[in-house]
């Protein structure tokens, strides 16, 4: 029988781009601009900042932001905690974050390194709050358990309910004749915590819509050079926009 952590790991390892297509590409597909992170001025009202304030209580405390990038969930809940701890393993990403708190007054400390590894050097914190890093992961119960582990009051972790990338399959297909595997999705997420003995509080929402697409990225994305980047463009206009339905996971 294939475990919900054994799934999760094939839908994951399903989803690589092939390393042919990889090494014909101009430019790394993964390449974030951390730039692109920072965290809104005005923090958006959302379930998952709803449940870090629930689990803050009005009672200050540290938040431990794991895959930070440029802050967006802890910095949302600054104003009712005592200390932010961000850690990622983008160097770029910590500076935007150490940044942005530095000109909000907010006291914060960063890790630089690879979640659960670092898990030791960032410590316990009242609330964990983990934002869109899940589908990075292949071994989702090691990063899952470090997470609970190191909360102390409570973690909230937000996901897309598909694979974020999965809207850009009918692309995948179009440019280079592959068909991509089946999607990781929250629910899989839910099945691998509910095998760890936890059962997690669910809320479905979806996130406002968001601007155009940049096909710049996309092309970037699938591997083309930029020569291609009309045809993405013609391509975007196409398929269906990017899904906005999100979820928040609390434990
Ligand atoms: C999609 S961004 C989300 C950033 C932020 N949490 C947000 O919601 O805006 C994912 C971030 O997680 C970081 N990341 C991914 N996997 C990680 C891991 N295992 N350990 C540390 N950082 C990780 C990436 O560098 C990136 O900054």
């Amino acid at each position: 029988m294939v475990t919900a952590a054994g799934r999760w790991r094939e839908l994951q390892e399903q989803r690589g781009i092939p390393p042919e297509i990889v090494a014909r590409a101009p430019e790394s597909p993964w390449k974030h601009d951390p730039k692109h992170f920072g965290a809104p001025e005005q923090a958006h009202d959302t379930p998952s900042r709803d449940a870090a304030l629930a689990v803050l209580d009005g009672a200050g405390g540290a938040v431990l932001d794991v895959g930070c990038g440029g802050g967006s969930a802890s910095l949302a809940v600054a104003g009712s905690a005592d200390l932010l701890v961000g850690v990622d393993h983008n160097p770029g990403m910590l500076e935007v974050f150490s940044a942005d708190c530095t000109a909000r007054g907010v006291t914060f400390r960063t890790v630089l390194g690879e979640w659960p590894a670092v898990a030791g050097e960032a410590g316990s914190a009242d609330a964990v709050l983990c934002h869109h890093v899940g589908y990075n992961t292949v071994d989702f119960p090691p990063f899952l358990l470090a997470l609970t582990e190191a909360a102390r009051r409570g973690v909230v972790m937000e996901l897309t309910a598909r694979h974020p990338m999965a809207w850009l399959d009918p692309l995948w297909l179009r440019f280079h004749g592959l068909r991509r595997a089946e999607p990781a999705t929250a629910d899989d997420a839910v099945a691998v915590l509910v095998e760890l003995g936890i059962t997690p509080t669910v809320v479905r929402w979806r996130r406002p819509a968001r601007l155009p697409e940049d096909p710049e990225w996309v092309a970037r994305r699938l591997c083309l050079p930029p020569q291609r980047v009309g045809e993405v463009a013609a391509a975007l206009a196409e398929i269906p926009p990017r899904a906005r339905d999100t979820v928040t996971l609390s434990w």
